[in-house]
């Protein structure tokens, strides 16, 4: 099993150390409601403050959204989808859920320091 990172940061860290965290860091962006049965996006994007690299040899390679222990989609990048520029993967996942609430989490793999999840997300849907 590998480690898993997360968007940690207190006041007494390094600058050098809050780019590190921050720009491999997952966060969830969607409304906190929507309703059953219908579309609902919900975007991730890796990084707030920070670009991440997209070199051959160190890229995010991968991007995961999870309801719970179910996984919800998955988007794989090869290097160079950012043109080999520093940037923030973002990826906009639809989905439609029948279930009455999402505990939301999201994961993204830099192909240098590892996995990284996000915060979990609670989303209620209603009728
Ligand atoms: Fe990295």
């Amino acid at each position: 099993m590998p480690k898993i990172n997360y968007y940690v940061i207190d006041a007494s860290d390094k600058e050098a150390k809050k780019d590190f965290i921050d720009r491999h860091s997952v966060f969830i962006y969607c409304e906190n409601n929507a309703k059953i049965g219908e579309k609902f996006k919900i975007k991730v994007k890796v990084g707030k403050e920070y670009t991440h690299p997209d070199d051959f040899d160190h890229f995010i390679k991968y991007v995961q959204l999870w309801n719970g222990e179910t996984l919800m989609g998955e988007t794989n990048f090869p290097p160079g989808t950012l043109g080999n520029i520093s940037s923030n993967v973002e990826v906009d996942f639809y989905i439609i859920s029948n279930k009455k609430k999402l505990k939301l989490k999201a994961m993204a793999y830099c192909t240098k320091h590892g996995l990284w999840q996000s915060d979990e997300k609670i989303v209620n849907l209603i009728k």
